[in-house]
C-alpha cells in the first residue's frame, strides 16, 4: 500500500466481529439484500418484511416493506427481557460534575414509558411532529424515545441555534408541541433556552404545549395554559405506568431533522422506523465493535444526526452503556475529557477533528495526567481530519493501541458511509473504504468517473436501508438535490480523490455549505440573518480554512445608504448573527464592500469572494457583471 499505513494489531483483528472484511464485503456485493436481511434479522420485529428493498420507485427507496417494527422497542423494551436489564443503559455527568445521573435499561424503560404517557396526555398522535429543543441532559434521549414509541415524529433542534433558526423549524414541521428545558450550561454560562422558545412561538399556530424541564432552575415565564412544568406533570396519574408502544409500518416516519443545504431554507430529512434502526445498529457494531463491557461515549450533541445516531439509536440497538457528557472539551480546564474518560472507564471515544485540533493546543501535558488505558477504539466525524491530528489523537490519547475510525457520512445517509472497520488498514486523513454493500465513484462534471489520485465529485452507487426516504414535504427538492446531476446515483455534495489502493480522500463541500467546528450551516441562513439587520442592504457568507474550526464564515455586507462602516457595526452584525441565528453562527468578521460580485443574473459569486479572500486566482470570470 501506498502512503502511510497504520496496521491492525492482531488484538484488535481477534476481538472483531469482522474478521475477514474482503469476505464479508463481497457477499455484500453479491448479494446486497441477502446482507441487510440478515443483519435485520438480528432485531426485533412484530411481523417480519415481505421485502427488502422496494425500488420500483426510484429515488424513492424502501426498506423491509410490510415489515412492523418500532426502534424504541428494539432500543429499550428488547433488552428488558434479558441481563441487560439491570445493566446501565446511560451515565450522565453535568457540565460542571456536581452531579451524575445513572439509568439501567429497567429505569430507561420507566423514564421513556413517563415522558410518553406525558406525551399522549398532550393529545399527540402518531405522525404528529414534536420539536424538541433543549441541553445535552438524559431527558433528550427520553423524549426522543418517547416520540418514537407512540409514533410521533421528533424534529430535535441543536440548542446552539437561536430565535430565528428555531422559529423556522417549528413552523415549516408544524409541531404540535415542543419539549424544552428551562436553559442549558455552556462553559458556565447560561443560555436561557426556554426565553428563546417563547421568541419562537410568536407567530406559530399550530403549538398547543410546551413541556419545559427543569434543568437551570433560573426563573423563566411560564404561559398559563400552554406551558407544563415536566415535574409537575410527572406528579400527575396519567404519567404512571407503562405505555404500549405503537406497531410502525418499517417505513413510516421517525424523525425529521433539519440540515442546510446549497440554497434557500434548511431541508428537513426524513428517516423511517425500520431501515434507519437496521442501519445504526450494524454500522455501530461493526465500525466500533460493540460489546456488552463496552462504555460507549460520543461526544456530538443529540441536535446533529451524529447525536440521533451514534450517541442515541445506535448505542441502545447494541445494548452498550452510554456516557453523556453535557459540556464540551475544555472547560474549566483542558482535561474535562480525559478526566471522564479515565473516571468511568470509557472504551470507545467518538469525536470531531475541531475538538482534537483544540484539545492539541493545549499540549501532552492535559492527557498524560489522566490514564486513559480503558480506551480501545476511537473515531472522527464531520469534516476530513488533517493527518497532523489524526496522529496526535492516535499517539497521546490512544496510546498507538487504539484503532482511529474516521467516519464519512451525512444527515441524508443516517450512517457511516465510507469508513473503516478495527481490522482494516488505515491512512491519517482517509475514511478508507465504503462500508460493506456500499460502492462509491468520484465522477467529473459529465458524469465520468476520473483517474486515481483526481479530485471529482463523490457519489453512491446503492441503496442502504439508513438513507433518507424523501425531504418533508418537498420530495421534487429531494429528487432535484440528490438524484438529478448524475440520474441513478446519489449526489453527496462533496468532493473527493480515490488513490490507488481504492482509499477515499474526502476534500470537502462542493456547495454552499459550510463546515463550522462540524456543524452543517447554510450560506443563504446567515444571509437571511444579517438581510434582518437595518443597515444590511445585502451581504454574501463564505466558508475560510480555520486552523481549528476547521472552516470558519466571513461575511461581506453591502449597507444601505446612510450607515458607515465602522469596526462598531461589524462587531454590531457579528452579534445580530449570533442572536439570531444561534452562536455556532457567529461569523468570524463582517467586511463591508462596496459591490458584491455577482453574475449578470444577479447570483453572488461566493467563489469570487473565497479566492479574494484568500489571495487566490479567481477563475473564470466570464459570467461576471460589468
Ligand atoms: C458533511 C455532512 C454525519 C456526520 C456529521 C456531519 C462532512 C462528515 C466526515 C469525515 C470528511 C466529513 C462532509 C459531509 N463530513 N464526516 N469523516 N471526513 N468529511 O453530518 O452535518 O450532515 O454533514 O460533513 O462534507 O458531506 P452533516
Amino acid at each position: 500500500m501506498e502512503g502511510e499505513v497504520y496496521y491492525p494489531s492482531q488484538d484488535s483483528i481477534a476481538k472483531s466481529y469482522v474478521q475477514d472484511w474482503e469476505a464479508l464485503a463481497e457477499s455484500a456485493r453479491k448479494d446486497l439484500q441477502g446482507f441487510w436481511a440478515e443483519r435485520a434479522d438480528e432485531l426485533f420485529w412484530f411481523k417480519k418484511w415481505d421485502k427488502v428493498l422496494d425500488d420500483s420507485q426510484k429515488p424513492f427507496f424502501k426498506w423491509f416493506t410490510g415489515a412492523k417494527v418500532n426502534i424504541a422497542y428494539n432500543c429499550v423494551d428488547v433488552h428488558l427481557q434479558t441481563y441487560r436489564k439491570n445493566k446501565l443503559a446511560l451515565i450522565w455527568e453535568s457540565e460542571d460534575g456536581k452531579s451524575d445521573r445513572t439509568f439501567s435499561y429497567y429505569s430507561l424503560n420507566r423514564e421513556v414509558c413517563r415522558m410518553a404517557n406525558i406525551i399522549k396526555a398532550m393529545g399527540v398522535e402518531k405522525g404528529d411532529r414534536v420539536t424538541i429543543y433543549m441541553g445535552r441532559i438524559p431527558e433528550i434521549m427520553f423524549a426522543m424515545l418517547a416520540c418514537a414509541k407512540i409514533g410521533a415524529i421528533h424534529s430535535v433542534v441543536f440548542g446552539g441555534f437561536s430565535v430565528d433558526a428555531l422559529h423556522e423549524r417549528i413552523s415549516d414541521s408544524e409541531s404540535k408541541l415542543i419539549i424544552t428545558c428551562d436553559g442549558s450550561l455552556q462553559n458556565g454560562k447560561l443560555v436561557e433556552l426556554k426565553r428563546i422558545v417563547d421568541e419562537s412561538l410568536r407567530h406559530c399556530p399550530t403549538v398547543e404545549n410546551v413541556i419545559v424541564v427543569k434543568r437551570t432552575g433560573h426563573e423563566v415565564p411560564m404561559e398559563a395554559g400552554r406551558d407544563h412544568w415536566f415535574h409537575d406533570l410527572c406528579a400527575l396519574p396519567i404519567a404512571n405506568g407503562k405505555c404500549t408502544t405503537e406497531v410502525m409500518d418499517a417505513e413510516d416516519p421517525l424523525f425529521i431533522l433539519y440540515t442546510s443545504g446549497s440554497t434557500g431554507k434548511p431541508k428537513a430529512i426524513l428517516h423511517t422506523h425500520g431501515g434507519y434502526m437496521v442501519g445504526t445498529y450494524t454500522t455501530l457494531k461493526y465500525v466500533f465493535d460493540i460489546n456488552d463491557e463496552d462504555r460507549f461515549w460520543c461526544t456530538a450533541d443529540p441536535g446533529w444526526i451524529t447525536g440521533h445516531s451514534y450517541l442515541v439509536y445506535g448505542p441502545l440497538l447494541t445494548g452498550a452503556t452510554i456516557f453523556m457528557f453535557e459540556g464540551g472539551p475544555a472547560f474549566p480546564y483542558p482535561n474535562r475529557w480525559w478526566q471522564l474518560i479515565e473516571r468511568f472507564g470509557v472504551s470507545v471515544f467518538y469525536t470531531a477533528p475541531t475538538a482534537i485540533r483544540a484539545l492539541m493546543r493545549f499540549g501532552e501535558a492535559w492527557p498524560n495526567k489522566h490514564d486513559l488505558s480503558s480506551l480501545r477504539l476511537l473515531g472522527s466525524v464531520g469534516e476530513p481530519i488533517n493527518p497532523e491530528a489524526w496522529k496526535w489523537f492516535h499517539r497521546v490519547i490512544g496510546k498507538e493501541r487504539c484503532p482511529i475510525m474516521d467516519t464519512w457520512w451525512q444527515t441524508e445517509t443516517g450512517m457511516f458511509m465510507i469508513t473503516p472497520t478495527p481490522v482494516v488498514p488505515l491512512k491519517p486523513g482517509s475514511g478508507t473504504r465504503p462500508f460493506f454493500g456500499q460502492e462509491a465513484e468520484i465522477l467529473d462534471e459529465q458524469g465520468n468517473p476520473v483517474a486515481d489520485d483526481h479530485e471529482g465529485y463523490l457519489v453512491l452507487k446503492n441503496p442502504w436501508p439508513a438513507m433518507m426516504r424523501t425531504l418533508y414535504k418537498d420530495p421534487d427538492r429531494y429528487v432535484e438535490t440528490y438524484w438529478k446531476k448524475y440520474p441513478g446515483k446519489y449526489m453527496t455534495g462533496d468532493s473527493a480523490r480515490r488513490d490507488k489502493d481504492g482509499y477515499f480522500w474526502i476534500i470537502g463541500r462542493v456547495d454552499d455549505v459550510i463546515k463550522v467546528s462540524g456543524h452543517r450551516l447554510g450560506t443563504a441562513e446567515i444571509e437571511s440573518a444579517l438581510i434582518t439587520h437595518p443597515a444590511v442592504a445585502e451581504s454574501a457568507a463564505i466558508g475560510l480554512p480555520h486552523e481549528v474550526k476547521g472552516q470558519a464564515i466571513y461575511c461581506f455586507v453591502h449597507l444601505k445608504p446612510g450607515f458607515a462602516p465602522t469596526e462598531d457595526l461589524s462587531e454590531e452584525l457579528r452579534q445580530h448573527v449570533a442572536r439570531h441565528l444561534g452562536p455556532i453562527a457567529r461569523p468570524e468578521e463582517v467586511n463591508f464592500i462596496d459591490k458584491l460580485p455577482k453574475t449578470r443574473s444577479g447570483k453572488i459569486m461566493r467563489r469570487v469572494l473565497k479566492a479574494r479572500a484568500q489571495g487566490l486566482p479567481e477563475g473564470d470570470l466570464s459570467t461576471l457583471e460589468e
